[in-house]
């Protein structure tokens, strides 16, 4: 595999072309995550300033909250170029050697989903992170040798949504880790608007609001469902997004006023329903459901349990008093 074809769009999950034109490219524009914002703010600057290449970089957080866009907007604010890659991807040495050796100084690599790299892959990395070097063995057995390659220093940029499956040789290696939190309805709100302004779209401002409070603290969602209630307002209104064609679009669209979709939904009213309210594991939960358990803890989890309808707890997952009321369901002290 050559590195053209491990370098390829990484974000399947995106909706493609007018997902990277909506991308913010410098810090400035990334809205939000302001601790973590202003800390690699300071990183990149003393880089610069040193001339060195940034420290690798661990981002970490559930899907959609902007750890691509971020890695992009570190590469552009160095000033240098960007390769990426995704972990499950990177199939043989030979294709991480191939990326790794076309990497210009201060370049940025960027892994994607790094958590689902094979282990032996891993291990290239730690060399290549720590002195720059890329120890591989080349040949087949009774006729390999071992070359050593010296690399120009780089920056690694990691993203995951299970920071836990990272091992911890390899955590280590990240000297920058940081976590991206849910967004607040007032960023996301921002978010909404700067990318009406992005895709030429006039939205009033309590339209901006409600279709933030809905999004589940995300901005992919929040900017997802914004070109759904675009199409929405051109056909059935005149274009301009109102907050009733926005009711009425994600309504349509089965997004409930609390933002949870219909996943969330079921998650909650199978273990209130069929669990007696929790506790339940989780591998019970997703044969219940039919979601695998990545997406039960990657996806659905983490909003859930931020919101307070959802607790972990030793014995398995329960429905909160919370998590009751967002269903409309009396509950029941036990
Ligand atoms: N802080 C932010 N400010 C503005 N837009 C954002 C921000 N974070 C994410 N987005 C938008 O949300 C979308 C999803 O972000 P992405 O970086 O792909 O998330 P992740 O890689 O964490 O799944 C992007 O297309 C981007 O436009
Ligand atoms: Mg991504």
């Amino acid at each position: 595999m050559t590195d053209e074809n491990i370098i390829r769009n990484v974000d399947v999950k995106d909706d493609g072309i007018l997902d990277n034109s909506i991308r913010p490219e410098v810090i400035d524009e990334y809205i939000g995550q302001t601790e973590v914002k202003e800390n690699i703010k300071v990183f990149i600057k003393a880089a610069k300033m040193r001339g060195e290449a940034l420290d690798h970089v661990l981002l970490y957080g559930p899907p959609g909250l902007g750890k691509t866009t971020l890695a992009y907007i570190i590469a552009n604010e160095m000033g240098t170029n960007i390769k990426t890659a995704s972990g499950p991807s990177i199939e043989k040495s030979g294709d991480l050697a191939a990326v790794l050796s076309s990497l210009e100084p201060g370049d940025v690599l960027f892994i994607d989903e790094i958590h689902r790299m094979p282990k032996f892959i891993e291990e290239i990395l730690y060399p290549a992170m720590e002195d720059f070097t890329l120890d591989i063995i080349i040949g087949t057995d009774g006729n390999s040798r071992n070359i050593k390659i010296d690399l120009p220093p780089f920056t690694l940029v990691g993203a995951t949504t299970r920071a836990g499956d990272l091992t911890s040789p390899l955590r280590d290696r990240f000297g920058i880790v940081s976590k991206l939190q849910f967004y607040t309805i007032e960023e996301l709100t921002e978010i909404v608007k700067r990318t009406a302004r992005v895709l030429e779209t006039t939205i009033e401002s309590d339209a901006a609001v409600e279709l933030a409070s809905r999004s589940r603290g995300t901005p992919r969602i929040a900017n997802r469902l914004l070109k759904r209630v675009r199409d929405f307002a051109l056909v059935e209104g005149n274009g301009v997004i109102d907050k009733k064609i926005t009711a009425l679009a994600l309504d349509k669209l089965k997004v409930d006023k609390q933002g949870l979709d219909e996943v969330d939904r079921l998650l909650l009213s199978t273990i209130i329903n069929k669990f007696n309210g929790g506790p339940v594991g989780v591998d019970a939960l997703s044969s219940s459901i039919g979601e695998e358990v990545s997406t039960i803890e990657d996806v659905c989890e983490p909003y859930l349990l931020q919101s307070g309808y959802l607790k972990r707890t030793s014995r398995g997952r329960i429905v909160t008093e919370l998590g009751y009321k967002v269903l409309g369901i009396p509950y029941k002290e036990k």
